[in-house]
This record gives C-alpha cells, structure tokens and sequence, in this order.
C-alpha cells in the first residue's frame, strides 16, 4: 500500500508534484452516501460509532480523490466530556440546555481524562489509520470557539453573553478558557497517541474579535495548546475563520499552516504570514460555477499562490449542504491537473 504523502510535505513546506487538496467539513450531508448512514442513527450516535465514524471519514477520499482524510468527530465532543450535555436540534445545529455564565458553573466542569471519556475517538483514528491511504487530520475547536457555545448555549449571531462575560467578568471568561485549553491540549495529545498525522484547530469565530480582544482574549490559549503539540513532531494548522485582519497574529500563534477563508487574496495573506504554509481559499460557493469558470478561478488562485512556502488547497470554510458532489470531484481534479509540475 503506497503512502501519498503529499499533503504532509506541503504542510512541511517541501517541495510537491503537485498541490493536494482537502475539503473543510468534506464528510458530510452534501454526499448521498453520508445521508444513508445518517438515516439510522442521531449526530451524535453517529459520533460516537467508531466503525460509522471510519465509513463517513472514508467517503470523501474515494468520491472527490482529496490527498487528506480529516476524522469524523465535532469541536463538541470535548465540551460535553467536560460534563455539559450535548444536543443536537435539527435545523437548529447544537444545543448546550445548560451554560456556563457564572462561577458555580465553570466550577462544576471537569478537565477530562480523553482516553476514559472520548474513546470512541482515539479508536477511530486507530481503525482509519489501518485503512487510509493518505494522512489522517485530527482536529478539535480553538479555545475562543468552543467557549461562545458553552457561554452562548449554541450557535449565535450577536454573541452577547460571550462578550458581555469578557467585558464584565473577565476573569470567569479566563478561568473557562483556562479548563477549555487544558482538557484541549489533552484531547490532541491523544489524538497524536492514536495516530492523527496532522492536527488542526478550528477558530470559527475569532472574526467576532477586535484584534486587540483576539490578541487578549483568544490568541494566548490557542498559542499554549499549539505549543504544547510541538512535542508530537505533527504539522499543527491554525484557522481563524474571518480572520483576515488578524493574520499577523494568527502566524503567531506558532502554527506551522495558516488557513484562511476567502475574503482575503491568497497572495496578499502570503506576504503576511511570513514563513509558513498556507490553506486555502476559495469561497465554497465557487464550486456552484460553471466548469469552466470555476477552472479560470482556481487556476488564478494557484497562480496567487505561487510564493507560499507550502500551499494546501482548500476551501476558505466548510462546503455547502446543497453543493453538488460532481463540482467538488471536478474541482479536485482540476487543483491536481492545473498545478501538477
Ligand atoms: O468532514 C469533516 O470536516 C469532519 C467532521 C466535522 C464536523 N464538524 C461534522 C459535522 C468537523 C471538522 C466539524 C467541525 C465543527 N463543528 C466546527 C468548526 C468548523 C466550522 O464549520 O466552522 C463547528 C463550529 C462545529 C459545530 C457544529 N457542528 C455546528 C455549528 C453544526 C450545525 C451546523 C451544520 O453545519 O450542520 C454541527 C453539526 C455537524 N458537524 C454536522 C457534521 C457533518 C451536520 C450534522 C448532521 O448530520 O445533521
């Protein structure tokens, strides 16, 4: 069984034959095939079904051809092994019914051992590994993020609790990121264990964040945990979702890929994110445009590009529900054929 090992190189910023490429959130309900798992069984039940978890991780790399499997899990998971339950409400995405918006609370969560309660992930990862042919990401939520859903109790828009509790209570508000990034650092640690050859932490709402906040508020704990994941020897990839003027400080934060989204010039974040690999950024609807079109955009955006000590093709977030599954396999082939040397 032949490794392909181009994704890691390029993380390394070694030199590739061509530039591979993942999808953010690539297992999931745009593909028929998840759709069918999902039919019997909850989200969560789902997430925690290592044999299910291996099938829906798998479907993406044979479908599209991608050059990286990421695990099937949530940023979530963690969250409610620290002791808050966890629903998923249809249409509504994931519900915390308790929050944490007062000491009481943050007192009552633990720092949990990953092993003892996230198992199912750790044998995940170990399943996938004897499967894959090309590297495994594993993955869990940047401390910021993961604590507006336990401040919030879910998804937000004007995230008015999180902020009011940076504001008025910072201290509750460090005190919570403190237990997020231990039981964090922990959970990717074990992760490593079991096998993930790349790690990466989703920061989807740091764009929410004056850059001075992001730099007081979010960036120092995402630093710690990166910093702890030196000692794995894995490729480490930060993504700020909207973090286009945060750039400088999310290179900062020590990771050795930046992600980015699509509201910023690939050649442009190149300049600013000194001597790292970059991945991304086209805008996931870009995969609606005709074929055509959509070969012009991505071959202007190799062509911005070309300076990265290392580029990771991918989408500047996660794919649409409703994209068709042909354009994504069409816009794997055409990443791979444009830039192939
Ligand atoms: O293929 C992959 O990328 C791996 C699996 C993965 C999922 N979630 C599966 C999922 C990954 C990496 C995530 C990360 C995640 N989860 C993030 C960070 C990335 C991002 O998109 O910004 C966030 C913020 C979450 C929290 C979350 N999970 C939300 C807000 C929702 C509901 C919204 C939505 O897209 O449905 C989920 C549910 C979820 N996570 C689904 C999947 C496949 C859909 C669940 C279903 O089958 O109904």
């Amino acid at each position: 069984m032949t490794m392909n090992d181009t994704f890691l190189k390029a993380c390394r910023g070694e030199k590739t034959d061509y530039t591979p490429m993942w999808l953010m959130r690539q297992a999931g309900r745009y593909l028929p095939e998840y759709q069918k798992v999902r039919g019997s069984v909850s989200f969560l039940e789902l997430c925690k079904s290592p044999e299910l978890c291996v099938e829906v991780t798998l479907q993406p790399i044979d479908i599209l051809g991608v050059d990286a499997a990421i695990l099937f899990s949530d940023i979530l998971i963690p969250m409610e092994a620290m002791g808050l339950p966890l629903e998923f409400h249809e249409g509504r995405g994931p519900v915390f019914p308790k929050t944490v918006r007062d000491r009481a609370a943050l007192d009552r969560l633990i720092v949990p051992d990953p092993g003892e309660t996230m198992g199912f992930v750790m044998e995940t990862i170990r399943l996938l590994r004897k499967e894959l042919r090309v590297p495994l990401i594993g993955f869990a939520g940047a401390p910021f993020t993961c604590a507006t859903y336990l401040i919030e109790g879910g998804s937000s828009k004007v995230f008015w609790e999180t902020k009011k509790m940076m504001y008025t209570a910072p201290e509750l508000f460090h005190g919570l990121m403190e237990k997020i990034t231990e039981t964090t650092s922990r959970y990717l640690l074990a992760q490593a264990r079991a096998g993930a050859q790349a790690l990466q932490l989703f920061d989807s709402w740091a764009g929410i964040l004056a850059p001075a906040d992001f730099a007081e508020f979010a960036l120092p704990y995402a630093k710690r945990i990166i910093a702890d994941l030196q000692q794995t020897g894995l490729p480490i990839i930060y993504f700020a979702n909207n973090g286009a003027t945060l750039l400088e400080y999310s290179a900062a934060s020590g990771a050795d890929v930046i992600g980015l989204d699509w509201r910023i010039n690939i050649g442009d974040a190149i300049k600013r994110v000194g001597n790292r690999a970059v991945q991304g950024n086209i805008d996931p609807f870009a995969l609606l445009l005709p074929k055509e079109k959509l070969k012009e955009r991505i071959k202007r955006l190799l062509d911005d590009a070309r300076e990265a000590k290392g580029h990771i093709f991918n989408l500047g977030h996660g794919i649409h529900q409703f994209t068709p599954p042909e354009q994504a396999r069409f816009a794997v082939d055409t990443v791979h054929e444009l830039s192939s040397r």
